[in-house]
Formats: C-alpha cells, structure tokens, sequence
C-alpha cells in the first residue's frame, strides 16, 4: 500500500499565521476557518477585552477583510462558514453562502451538517456553489453530504471533527476512517467529488494517522504545523501503525447508498457534539457581534 500525500491546509482565522506557516512549510494548499478561529484573530481579542461589539455589517466585513487577505497569500481554497444555529433555515444560510462565495476565487462555504445545512448545500451545489459540510461526527452526516453533492462537478470537503470526539473518549480517527471505508463503498454507485478532510486535528498523532488512512485533505492549526517541521515534515508509511489510543473505539457502520440526502435521518439535538458544536460557535460570533 502506497501512502497518498494529502492536500495540507492551515486551521486558522489569521492571515499572519497564513503568511508564516507558508515560509514554515514551503506551501500550503488551503485554508479552513471558522467563528472559533476568527474570535481569536489579535484585532477581535482587542475588541472583546475593550468590551465592544461590532453590529453584524462591520463582523462580515472584518470576516471579509481576512478573507481577502488569505486569499493573497494563497490560491488554494478557503473555507468561510455561514451563522447558523438551530433556527437558521436552508434559505437564510443559502443568503450569506452567496455573499461569502464572492469574497475570493476558490471559496468552499462551510454549511454544518443539519438538515437544514444539507438542504442548503445541496441547493448550492445544484448552482455551482463549493462546500465544505462543517461538525461531522458520525458517519449518517457523511453519507448525507455525499448525496447531497451528487449533482455538482465542483470539488466539496466533508469535515470529520477529531479532536472533538476524542475530547469525548471516542476515538476520532476511526470515524475518518470509516468515512473513508463507506465513501469507496458509494463511489461504485454514484460519483460524488466530495473529499475527505480530516479536521479538529490537535496532535501529531491526528495527522499521521490521517495521512496513513488516506484523508484526502488534513487541516492543521498552525501549532502542529510548528511540530510537524520540527519533526523534518516527517510522514508515515506503509508500517506505520496509528498508536493506541486507550479511546473507545467506533464501529464500522456499512450504510445504504440513497442519492437523495433526505433519506438519511440527521440526528437533532440527540447528538449533543453536533449540539454544542453549533452551539459554541454561535456564542463565538455573538461574543464580537450584536447578531
Ligand atoms: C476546521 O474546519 C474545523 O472547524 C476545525 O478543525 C475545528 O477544530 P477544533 O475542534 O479544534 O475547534
């Protein structure tokens, strides 16, 4: 088995981290960011300890202005992620899609995977729009945004989140893996362009791992990009063996191939990762905006 080398992104809301992580790592073919990540941009911190907030024009406007500025350092794709929370309908996500899609040349629009992201992001799709289904955590939300990308040429992500069901005492990888597994399984059906982006990547370990499993894409925080140099940009090969875990590990579950989304059942608030997920980024955004 050869190993694929995968598309290296950097996971971060800061165009200063763009421009050292490429003189760090030579290149990088993207970039993924989102309201956490923006939060922490040095400009927002200092709004947030003077106590201000911005109104929702000037917080899509500051986006956009970061946005731009990663765009001239890279001409890989960059990842914007639409607000929404529970009540945010398909529509009202689709409405700051098309905005944010013109914000650069290679926009992927980052929809969470809900029932109303789906529905919003297969409508993009259908319309030439790019996506990245953002807060993946089981392998029914994967399925759906590949059925969900069926119509479209264009290249799309889904983003299995690591680190967040590690932080739960499942192991993380084993859901990419399985993505991976199922996704080879639906190829033979139908063709989707939907690559796999391992995300939620906290240690060298997550990104190894990612590489020997065959991610399409890995985005990494600018952190491990530091300790990956460190490591000479090391990467695994065919006898590499993904270190134990000590997590609980998550079966293989060999879903039905349907090409309509909606017949894959999202689970709603049950899923208390995709919860909070949601959750956590909304109070990211209402910490800087009157939203
Ligand atoms: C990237 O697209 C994701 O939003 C990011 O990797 C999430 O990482 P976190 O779980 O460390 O917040």
């Amino acid at each position: 088995m050869s190993i694929k080398l995968p598309k290296i992104f950097l996971d971060s809301g800061n165009p200063e981290e763009t421009k050292r992580a490429k003189g760090l790592l030579g290149h990088i073919d993207g970039q993924t960011t989102n309201p956490s990540l923006v939060a922490k941009h040095p400009e927002a911190q200092r709004f947030l300890s003077q106590g201000k907030k911005l109104t929702e024009e000037e917080l899509l406007k500051f986006y956009r202005q970061i946005i731009e500025e990663i765009g001239r350092e890279i001409a890989g794709s960059i990842s914007v992620e639409v607000y929404a929370d529970w009540d945010s309908t398909a529509s009202q996500m689709l409405k700051q899609a098309e905005k944010m899609f013109t914000w650069g040349r290679n926009i992927h629009i980052k929809f969470p995977t809900t029932e109303e992201g789906l529905k919003a992001a297969s409508e993009f799709t259908k319309n030439g729009g790019r996506v990245n289904m953002t807060l993946v955590f089981n392998q029914t939300q994967a399925a759906a945004s590949y059925a969900a990308t069926l119509q479209s040429k264009e290249t799309h992500f889904v983003s299995p989140f690591i680190g967040r069901l590690d932080d739960r005492g499942v192991n993380g990888l084993d859901l990419v893996k399985n993505i991976i597994k199922l996704y080879r399984k639906f190829n033979k059906q139908d063709k989707s362009n939907i690559l796999v982006l391992a995300a939620s990547i906290r240690t060298l370990q997550h990104l190894y791992s990612s590489i020997f499993m065959g991610a399409d894409v890995v985005t990494i925080p600018f952190k491990i990009a530091q300790e990956w140099v460190k490591e000479e940009k090391w990467m695994p090969d065919k006898h590499y063996r993904p270190s134990q875990s000590g997590l609980k590990y998550l079966k293989y579950e060999d879903l039905a191939f349907y090409n309509n989304f909606e017949k894959y059942k999202i689970p709603h608030i049950e899923d208390d990762l995709l919860d909070e997920g949601l959750k956590k980024f909304v109070a990211d955004w209402k910490s800087l905006a009157k939203i």
